[in-house]
């Protein structure tokens, strides 16, 4: 009976091209009654549905931070083809958990179908010193996505992250201008301003990989019109094409594309899209003409340009 359930299941999970999750099974002569309180006091052991395993990713989102990696991994999930990593697994870039091993990075996976391709996103493995020589010794030809956006733009949506994190965890806050300015000059050892100069992390990167390993996405385009960039990437990923424009629908509360797949529509998660403070005219000058040097470094390493102010 349980393996006729399990198999429905399967079935179930497959016809709706969905990564496959954990299936429940309850103990032999066990049958959970809706409302039943002893239902409690039962728990299910998880199988796997038939024919899943987890593999190493054949694709990693390494960043950047702040860059729009969730709405990335979100809409690429709606690939039949694609399972994703429900968590950031900070494997190559956090020295505790490298040390685990690859067999625990594996187990970090999602259950795939063998038709589908696994896909994790860790945004730290961008800024990361050590994430790439550890990614290429696992394996030198993965596809690496690096979805970037507007570098000042990415610095005050990392202090707005920092800055709701700090007030959730009751600690004090400061002014964004605070942050940005030390001794009346531009404070560019601020992390936030050490994460959007992309044409250090690069270069990092490409001691290691090619540039055609790394297809870049470009995050102010997935704000706006998602599909296009959608498109790009199931060609870098030799994925069939199956994202279409009814995946997407604008959601005018939001303020941004919701994803409509599998018959649901859902929007990310509320720290997602959060407004920005305001920032004083002076001190965001300086933070542009400081960054304006290393967008064009990084638009010479890259053979590319961006719209970037
Ligand atoms: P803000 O919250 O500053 O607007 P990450 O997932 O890497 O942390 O990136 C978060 C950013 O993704 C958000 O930054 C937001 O601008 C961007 N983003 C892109 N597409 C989005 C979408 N459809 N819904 C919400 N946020 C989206």
């Amino acid at each position: 009976m349980a393996n006729l359930l399990s198999y429905v299941l399967f079935l179930a999970l497959r016809a709706y091209a969905a990564p496959p999750e954990y299936i429940q099974r309850w103990p032999d002569g066990f049958t959970p009654a809706p409302g039943d309180p002893s239902n409690d006091s039962v728990t299910p052991s998880l199988i796997p549905p038939p024919g899943s395993s987890k593999h190493p990713p054949h694709s990693i989102i390494i960043g950047v931070r702040k860059g729009g990696t969730r709405a990335l991994l979100e809409m690429l999930d709606i690939h039949p083809e694609v399972a994703a990593a429900a968590t950031e697994v900070h494997f190559f870039d956090w020295d505790e958990n490298y040390s685990k091993g690859f067999d625990w990075y594996r187990e970090q996976m999602p259950y795939s179908y063998p038709t589908q391709i696994t896909i994790e996103k860790t945004p730290g493995y961008f800024t990361s010193q050590v994430a790439p020589a550890r990614i290429h010794a696992m394996n030198s030809s993965i596809r690496l996505l690096l979805i970037l956006r507007d570098p000042t733009e990415r610095v005050i949506s990392d202090y707005t992250q920092v800055y709701f994190n700090r007030l959730e965890n009751h600690k004090p806050v400061q002014a964004i201008e605070n942050m940005l300015v030390k001794n009346g000059a531009l404070n560019t050892r601020y992390k936030a301003i050490q994460r959007s100069l992309y044409d250090v992390h690069m270069r990092n990167w490409l001691q290691h990989f090619p540039l055609e390993q790394i297809h870049i996405v470009d995050g102010d385009t997935l704000i706006h019109d998602p599909l296009p960039e959608l498109q790009r990437v199931e060609r870098f990923l030799d994925l069939p094409p199956r994202i279409e424009a009814s995946n997407f629908y604008f959601n005018q509360t939001k303020g941004f594309y919701c994803i409509r797949s599998d018959g649901h529509e859902r929007c990310l998660h509320e720290s997602k899209g959060r407004p920005h403070p305001p920032v004083n005219s002076n001190v965001l000058r300086q933070l542009r003409s400081y960054l304006r040097q290393h967008n064009r470094n990084f638009y010479r390493l890259i053979g590319r340009t961006f719209n970037w102010q």
